[in-house]
């Protein structure tokens, strides 16, 4: 049981907000420990001398929070991992928004098509059988597996027929099954997306990381590294930003047929591409030989949970047939509204919409990056919802230093990964001089 110590001040009003406030820090600061049993409600209050409302009025509140956890018969515990943490940020300390945020990884949420998802949504509703609302085939339901087959044809140059699609709950979901059913070792683009790596350490498959420079992935160094299957980024590399030569394409797929190895192809922001059509995916050139993942999450939302695999059929088939042992499947309505999204050309609106208004923030940052840094090297293609910029001399804690000047960035190797698919144009210059202000 924890000896609490908690100032409170009575000249100040408001105990209970008072006693939330200093368990919170305490948490935080990990003066607290997850785990840790706190005092009865009745024994903290004797101990501060207030009535015991204001200590359980407290403890709801964190317990709302997820700064606490309340079970009966074990009492109120400290959450392990403190706060609401978002996955993977357990027991790190919870910093303030930014005022601008340039990291990476989010499309603009306030631009989601509300009004057309709803009509796709009502349709679904209105235009499915009863019998669509039993457990789905656990590969996607069949209307939606043509309509993105279409969907990939068209946009993607994929060779694809619906029975080699699994509808997933995006690219990390299809991701963490496929990499089940491929050979490892696994190998991994470095750099690379660090978010993936976690996903991928909890599968328990063994991962070797291979070097990437301006062409793509270094495929002597892959052939030497034992790896049996790879995770790319072949259209728009993450994180930074080239495209995959058709010299490597060509070296890639010869040595997927040497070795029997899989190209795992994440296609995650395909659809933005500003200066040319977006180059084809490798999987159309290679069918037998790759796995296609793509997801909604930088087209729409990645909150909607809405993907796909493109699989050699016996790959397909058993990954679907892992979702049936697993989860059987996924939700059947928003599955049909997509379906009707697509076939609506709600899709294709969507994209054209945020492409323009992504190009021209895009084309903001490159422009004040080179006014404020212009030292700065911006690499990669113009594409996707982020650029990598290599900067000489970066510092050490260029991000806490970025971080003071209310700005939020995401430091990968020499350079930054900066995302400006969440940032209005209008505010890219100030974003930008005040991080130039914060490197100098
Ligand atoms: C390179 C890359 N691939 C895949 C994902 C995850 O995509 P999804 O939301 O479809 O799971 C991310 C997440 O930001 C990413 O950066």
């Amino acid at each position: 049981m924890a000896d609490l110590h908690v100032a409170l001040d009575r000249s100040a009003g408001r105990l209970g907000v008072q006693l939330a406030a200093g368990l919170r820090a305490a948490v935080r600061e990990g003066r607290l420990p997850g785990g840790t049993r706190l005092p009865s409600t009745r024994s903290l209050a004797d101990d501060l001398a207030v009535s015991r409302g204001v200590v359980v009025a407290a403890y709801e509140q964190l317990v709302a929070e997820g700064f606490l956890i309340a079970r009966t018969g074990d009492g109120t515990r400290v959450a392990e991992g403190g706060g609401h943490a978002e996955p993977g940020e357990a027991g790190r300390e919870r910093q303030p928004e930014p005022e601008f945020d340039l990291r990476p990884g989010v499309p603009d949420l306030s631009a989601f098509p509300r009004a057309r998802w709803a009509a796709a949504y009502k349709r679904a509703l209105e235009t499915m059988a009863h019998s669509d609302f039993a457990y789905p085939d656990p590969a996607g339901v069949p209307v939606l597996r043509a309509e993105l087959a279409g969907y990939l044809r068209r946009v993607r140059a994929a060779d694809v027929t619906p029975d080699r699609i699994v509808v997933t709950g995006g690219v990390a979901h299809g991701l963490s099954v496929v990499v089940r059913h491929v050979r490892a070792p696994l190998a991994v683009e470095d750099p690379t997306s660090d978010r993936q790596i976690p996903l991928l350490a909890g599968t328990g498959v063994p991962i070797v990381r291979v070097p990437v420079d301006g062409e793509g992935i270094d495929v002597a160094a892959l052939a030497a590294s034992g790896a049996r299957s790879v995770l790319l980024t072949p259209a728009h590399q993450f994180p930074t930003g080239g495209v995959l030569s058709p010299a490597r394409r060509a070296a890639l797929v010869a040595w997927a047929r040497r070795t029997g190895g899989t190209l795992i192809e994440d296609d995650y922001d395909a659809e933005f591409r500003y200066d040319r059509d977006p180059v084809g995916c490798v999987q159309g050139l290679v069918p037998d030989l790759t796995v296609l993942l793509g997801s909604v999450s930088k087209a729409l939302a990645p909150g909607m949970r809405l993907g796909w695999l493109v699989a050699p059929a016996p790959l397909a088939a058993a990954v679907a047939a892992h979702r049936a042992l697993t989860d059987l499947g996924g939700p059947v309505v928003e599955q049909h509204a997509l379906a009707h999204f697509l076939a609506s050309g709600a899709h294709d609106r969507q994209l054209r919409r945020m492409r323009r208004i992504y190009r021209a923030r895009r084309d903001a940052l490159v422009t004040a990056l080179a006014a404020h840094l212009p030292h700065a090297q911006v690499g990669g293609v113009s594409a996707g919802l982020h650029l990598y910029v290599r900067i000489t001399d970066l510092p050490d804690d260029a991000v806490a230093r970025a971080a003071r000047h209310g700005v939020a960035v995401l430091c990968q190797g020499p350079g930054l990964t900066l995302g400006y698919g969440a940032l209005p144009e209008r505010h890219i210059p100030t974003a930008v001089a005040r991080l130039a202000q914060a490197l100098t």
